[in-house]
C-alpha cells in the first residue's frame, strides 16, 4: 500500500509490471538482482538474494494506495512523465485498473498541494481510523501487507510534547495536535494494524519515540527516513573515501535543478526545509569533526534545490567539493550527475518493501521496531537512541547483507580472512 501515487510510486508499480510481462529488467533492486556471499571466498558460494531469502515474488504483488488525486495510475505515470509512453501503453490496462483510494490531507503540511481526492473527518484520530479501514479491507483480501509513504514532502516538524509516548500521540490525535501531520497517522494506522511501514521521505513521520512504541508494541517493524538516491547517494561515496585516507574538507557545495511535482513541493521554504536537514546531516555523520579536528571542523556545507519545470523528473546536480591533502595543499573535485530521480528511487521503494516484509516474519528483528539495517536505502536513517545513525554506503551494505545472513542462519562474514594465509 503506498501513500502518495505519484512519480517515484507510479516508476515502482508500472516497472513490477513491466518486469512481470518481461518487458525490462529490475535494474537497480537488489532484492531482484543482489547477489550474497555465504562462506568462505574459496567456498564460490554466491546464491541470488531472491533465491536465497524467502522474499515475497513480484507476481505475487498486488498495489493500492492512496493520493489526494483522484484519477488512475496511467494518467498519473502519464502526469510523472518519467516513463515513455510506448512502454506505458503496453501495461496500459493494468496501470488504469489502479485508482488511488481518498487520502487523509491537510494542506497546512504541503502547502504547494490542494487536495480534491480527501478524506473528512470530525479530528485527526477519525482521519486515522479512516485508514486503518482501507488497511483492514485490503488486508481481508491479501496475505500480508506493508504501507509505504511515497507521498510529498511536508513541512519541517520538530518532535514535540505530543510525539513524545504512544498516549500523548493518541490523545493528540483526538485533540487535533497541530505536530501531527497527516504521515504520521497513516504510520499509526498502519502500525495499529500490525502492518510494516516505511517513510521515503523527509518527514517526521516515524523517528519518534511514541511510534517508536507502537511499532514494538505491535511487531510491526518501522524504517526510514529519505530514499537515498542521487546527490546524496554519490556523497555517502565520496566522503568515506575521503576520511578513509585522512582527506580534510573545506567546503562542499551542492545544487540541483528538478522539475517534477516534487520539486515544486520543495520550492516552498516549509518542505525545502525538511530536505534540508535530512541532507545536511549526513557529511558530519560520515567525516566526525570531532574525531578529527584537523579535517573537518571547518566545513562549509550549502545544499540547493531549485525547480526547473524543463527538466520533469529529469534531475541534474552539481556539486564543487574543496578538499586539502599533505601539509594542507587545497584541490577541487566537481561532480555533475545528470539523473533520473523517480528511475533510481523506485528499486529502493521495491527493496524496502520486501525486505520490511521480510522483517516481520524474522522473530528476532520484528519486536525490534527500528530496522537500522535498512539505513543503507536512507539519506537520515534512523537509529536507537544513544546510537548515531551510520551513514557510510559501504559500512551500511555489509550490515545489511551480515542481517540478511543471521536472518538465514549463515555465519557473518567479518572480512578478517587470515584463515586463508594459514592464520
Ligand atoms: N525521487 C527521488 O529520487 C526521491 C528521493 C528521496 C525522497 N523522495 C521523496 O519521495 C516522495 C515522493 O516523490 P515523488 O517524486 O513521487 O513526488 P510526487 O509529487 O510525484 O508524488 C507525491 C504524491 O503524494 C501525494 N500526496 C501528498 N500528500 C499526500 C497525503 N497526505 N496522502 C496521500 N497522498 C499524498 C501527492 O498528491 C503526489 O501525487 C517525496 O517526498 C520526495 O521528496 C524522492
Amino acid at each position: 500500500m503506498t501513500v502518495g501515487m505519484g512519480a517515484v510510486c507510479t516508476t515502482l508499480i508500472a516497472g513490477v509490471e513491466a518486469v512481470r510481462k518481461g518487458l525490462a529488467k529490475p535494474i537497480g533492486s537488489l532484492t531482484q538482482m543482489g547477489t550474497i556471499r555465504l562462506g568462505k571466498r574459496t567456498e564460490g558460494k554466491s546464491p541470488l538474494m531472491r533465491d536465497f531469502l524467502p522474499l515475497a515474488k513480484l507476481d505475487d504483488i498486488v498495489f493500492t494506495g492512496w493520493d489526494i488525486f483522484g484519477g488512475n495510475l496511467y494518467d498519473a505515470a502519464m502526469t510523472a512523465q518519467v516513463l515513455d509512453k510506448g512502454l506505458l501503453e503496453k501495461i496500459r490496462p493494468f496501470l488504469e485498473s489502479i485508482e488511488p483510494m481518498p487520502a487523509a490531507f491537510d494542506q497546512n503540511y504541503v502547502k504547494r498541494l490542494t487536495g480534491t481526492h480527501i478524506k473528512s473527518g470530525k479530528n485527526k484520530r477519525d482521519l486515522a481510523e479512516q485508514i486503518r479501514k482501507d488497511i483492514q479491507a485490503f488486508k481481508k483480501k491479501n496475505d500480508r501487507v506493508v504501507v509505504i509513504w511515497t507521498g510529498s514532502t511536508e513541512i519541517f516538524l520538530k518532535q514535540s510534547a505530543v510525539h513524545q509516548s504512544l498516549a500523548a500521540f493518541e490523545k493528540g490525535m483526538d485533540d487535533d495536535d497541530p505536530g501531527i501531520a497527516p504521515s504520521q497517522l497513516y504510520a499509526w494506522a498502519a502500525l495499529t494494524e500490525g502492518i510494516p511501514f516505511i517513510n521515503g521521505a523527509p518527514n517526521l513521520t516515524v523517528d519518534f519515540p511514541a511510534i517508536n512504541e507502537l511499532s514494538r508494541k505491535m511487531n510491526a517493524p518501522i524504517a526510514g527516513r529519505d530514499f537515498k538516491t542521487g546527490q546524496t547517494l554519490i556523497k555517502s561515496v565520496l566522503a568515506p573515501a575521503f576520511k578513509a585516507r585522512m582527506l580534510g574538507v573545506s567546503g562542499w557545495f551542492s545544487t540541483n535543478i528538478l522539475g517534477n511535482r516534487d520539486g515544486e513541493v520543495l520550492d516552498e521554504p516549509g518542505s525545502f526545509k525538511t530536505k534540508e536537514e535530512s541532507k545536511l546531516g549526513l557529511l558530519e555523520m560520515i567525516l566526525q569533526p570531532d574525531l578529527y579536528p584537523d579535517l573537518y571542523n571547518d566545513i562549509y556545507h550549502k545544499i540547493r534545490i531549485n525547480y526547473y519545470p524543463p527538466r520533469a523528473d529529469n534531475k541534474e546536480s552539481w556539486d564543487n567539493i574543496d578538499i586539502f591533502g599533505w601539509l594542507g595543499y587545497p584541490m577541487q573535485l566537481k561532480v555533475n550527475f545528470l539523473c533520473r530521480d523517480s528511475i533510481l528511487a523506485a528499486p529502493l521503494a521495491l527493496d524496502l518493501c520486501l525486505f520490511m516484509d521480510l522483517a516481520a516474519r524474522t522473530p528476532s528483528l520484528k519486536g525490534l521496531g527500528i530496522q537500522e539495517w535498512l539505513s543503507f536505502y536512507f539519506k537520515a536513517p534512523d537509529s536507537a537512541p544513544g546510537v548515531y545513525p551510520e551513514n557510510d554506503l559501504f559500512i551500511q551494505s555489509m550490515k545489511m547483507k551480515n542481517t540478511l545472513r543471521h536472518i538465514m542462519g549463515e555465519d557473518l562474514i567479518t572480512h578478517l580472512g587470515l584463515d586463508y594465509y594459514g592464520g
